[in-house]
Order: C-alpha cells, then sequence, then structure tokens
C-alpha cells in the first residue's frame, strides 16, 4: 500500500482548524497541526474533535494536534496561517512588524523539518511574508508559493455570478497582482461561460464590484471582527490539490518573478500552473494598456512593502 501524502498546518487558528477539517474531508493526506507550545491544546484538541468526525463520517485521515516541528518531518505540503489576523481599521499591512518575526521563526524551523515540502502561505501581508519565506528557507522558487489570487479571484467571480444572476461554476475571473488595496481584476479574462463580462455587466456595476473585490477581505474583518477563514482555506487547498494529484491547474497566486510580466526579485499574483514540480509554469498573459499600469502600480506597492520588512 502506498503511504499517504502528509500535509503540515503551520498555525491551528481559524484557517488552520478549517485546512485541517477540510483536508481530512477530502481525504488529501495525513494532516499534522501545529501551532506555538502556548497552544498545542488547542491543536491537539481540534485534531481530536477532528479525527472523531472522520469516524463519524469515515474518512481515511490521520490528523494530529502538535507544537512539535519534528511532527512536520517528510511534509509533502506545509500551510503556514502562522501570524495574528486583522481586526476592524487595519489593513493587512499594519500587521508586517508582529508577522513577520513569526514567519522568520516559522521558516527557521521548516528549513530543517521540511525541506522537500511545497510551501503555501495564507499569512498576511502576504505577498511580504511569502518573500520572507523564501528568502529565509532558502527553497526554490517553484516550492514556495502564496494564496491570495485564488481567493481574490473567488470573491469576485462570487460578486458577478451575484450580478448576473447565474451559476457561479459558469464565472472565470482572474485576480492578479498584491493582495491589497492595488490587486488587479482583470476584466479583460473574466468570462462568463466564456462570454466576456463586459458583454453582460454595465460599467459602473462591474467598477463597484471590482471595489469591493479589493475591499472583499476588510468586508468581512468589519462584520466578525477577524479575517475570514472558509474561503482562504479553500484557496490554498484548492493550490495542494493540484500539487498533490498533478493536476496542472491554472490558479492566480503569489509567486517568486524573475522577469515575468517585466519584474524581478517580487513575489506577486500572476496565473501559475501548479502540478507535481510545484510551479510548472508563470502564464504571461496579455494585459490592456489600462491593466498593465495598475498591475505596475501593484507592483510598486509591493516593492515597497518588501523594502519595509527588508529593514525591520
Ligand atoms: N508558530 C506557529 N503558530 C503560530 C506562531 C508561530 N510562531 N505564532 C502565532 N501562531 C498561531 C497562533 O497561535 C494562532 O493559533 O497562528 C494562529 C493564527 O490563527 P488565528 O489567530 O485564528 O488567525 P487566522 O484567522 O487563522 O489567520 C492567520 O492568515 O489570512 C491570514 O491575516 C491572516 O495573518 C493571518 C493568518
Amino acid at each position: 500500500m502506498p503511504k499517504r501524502k502528509k500535509i503540515s498546518l503551520i498555525g491551528a487558528g481559524n484557517i488552520g482548524g478549517e485546512l485541517a477539517m477540510e483536508l481530512a474531508r477530502r481525504e488529501l493526506g495525513d494532516v499534522v497541526l501545529l501551532d506555538i507550545p502556548d497552544k498545542a491544546g488547542v491543536a491537539k484538541g481540534k485534531a481530536l474533535d477532528i479525527m472523531q468526525t472522520c469516524a463519524l463520517e469515515g474518512y481515511d485521515a490521520n490528523v494530529l494536534g502538535t507544537s512539535d516541528y519534528g511532527d512536520t518531518a517528510g511534509s509533502d505540503v506545509v500551510i503556514v496561517t502562522a501570524g495574528v489576523p486583522r481586526k476592524p481599521g487595519m489593513s493587512r499591512d499594519d500587521l508586517l512588524s508582529i508577522n513577520l518575526k513569526i514567519i522568520r521563526n516559522v521558516a527557521e524551523n521548516l528549513k530543517k523539518s521540511a525541506p522537500n515540502a511545497l510551501v503555501i502561505v495564507i499569512s498576511n501581508p502576504l505577498d511580504a511574508m511569502v518573500y520572507e519565506m523564501k528568502k529565509v528557507t532558502g527553497f526554490s522558487r517553484n516550492k514556495v508559493i502564496g494564496m491570495a489570487g485564488a481567493l481574490d479571484s473567488a470573491r469576485f467571480q462570487c460578486f458577478i455570478a451575484e450580478a448576473v444572476g447565474c451559476s457561479v461554476k459558469d464565472v472565470n475571473a482572474m485576480v492578479l497582482g498584491g493582495h491589497g488595496d492595488t490587486m488587479v481584476a482583470v476584466l479583460s479574462y473574466t468570462t462568463v461561460k466564456g462570454v466576456p463580462v463586459t458583454q453582460l455587466l454595465p460599467k459602473d456595476k462591474l467598477d463597484a464590484m471590482v471595489k469591493r473585490t479589493a475591499g472583499g477581505g476588510g468586508e468581512i474583518v468589519t462584520l466578525m471582527g477577524t479575517s475570514a477563514f472558509y474561503a482562504p482555506a479553500s484557496g490554498a487547498i484548492s493550490m495542494a490539490e493540484s500539487y498533490l494529484k498533478a493536476q496542472r491547474r491554472t490558479i492566480a497566486c503569489a509567486a517568486f518573478l524573475e522577469g515575468e510580466y517585466g519584474y524581478k526579485d517580487l513575489y506577486m499574483g500572476v496565473p501559475v500552473v501548479i502540478g507535481a514540480e510545484g510551479v510548472e509554469k508563470i502564464v504571461e498573459i496579455k494585459l490592456s494598456a489600462e491593466e498593465k499600469t495598475q498591475l505596475d502600480a501593484s507592483a510598486k506597492a509591493v516593492r515597497e512593502l518588501i523594502d519595509a520588512a527588508a529593514k525591520l
């Protein structure tokens, strides 16, 4: 019998818990749920609760709660949510100095414990955190990616389906750039069953939805007092699944750019083919002059964030 895949989750909070449950439900592998020693009880308690759900539902997956990185050895995938989420009124960038220290600590540990894993970072501010993860671990760019575009695209798809009055299954959207106010909803590649969305909705409505998408995370923070967790978990799972099953899906995610789209030494949301090798290809789509200008502005904002992180 081949061994099951191993997926380690660093951070057993809201997103970590949802990830563990959903990975087990889909039987994508055995799960290790890790948190700091102070929160080891939470990690262990959630793991037991999920194991007991597996017994009820008949899912074949083991879930282990721990604060010991030794348990992550041999991981195929690691998903990082360690850090502090936003409170109402905070931007993602406000989390920079707190979460940077946490990511550095996590990266130092993963460098030793899980050198062969695909690492998916979710912690915010995403583009700076995933950049730091690659820098500290020294892992190759095809093995370190950030989850943001999948989530931002899903938010936009959700609003489009609602406005058009169609199934969300038929909506295909692509949101690129940094995971912040400057993200770029690429309308020229946004379709409903192949029909450009610009033929289906008036400009003012589309503009309002683009704006709502950029503030989509903040909208939820204002409502709940903390950040979203179901959709972020789902976005990361689609990336992990494409890797584990060698699906080669094209997913918008933060990838390390080495000249693609004219940017270098930067993580930013671009369309990525994720397969058995991790990042197998960064797809360079043709953008309109207006979209490229917007992407340039987004790249500039990400660069400023990465430069600020380098000084901390
Ligand atoms: N190592 C491991 N886990 C850590 C560390 C660390 N050094 N520091 C903090 N954590 C844990 C916390 O103890 C907590 O359990 O990370 C967990 C984060 O969980 P939540 O506070 O519930 O936050 P969550 O909603 O899961 O979001 C996590 O993802 O989307 C981003 O902005 C969000 O940065 C935030 C992150």
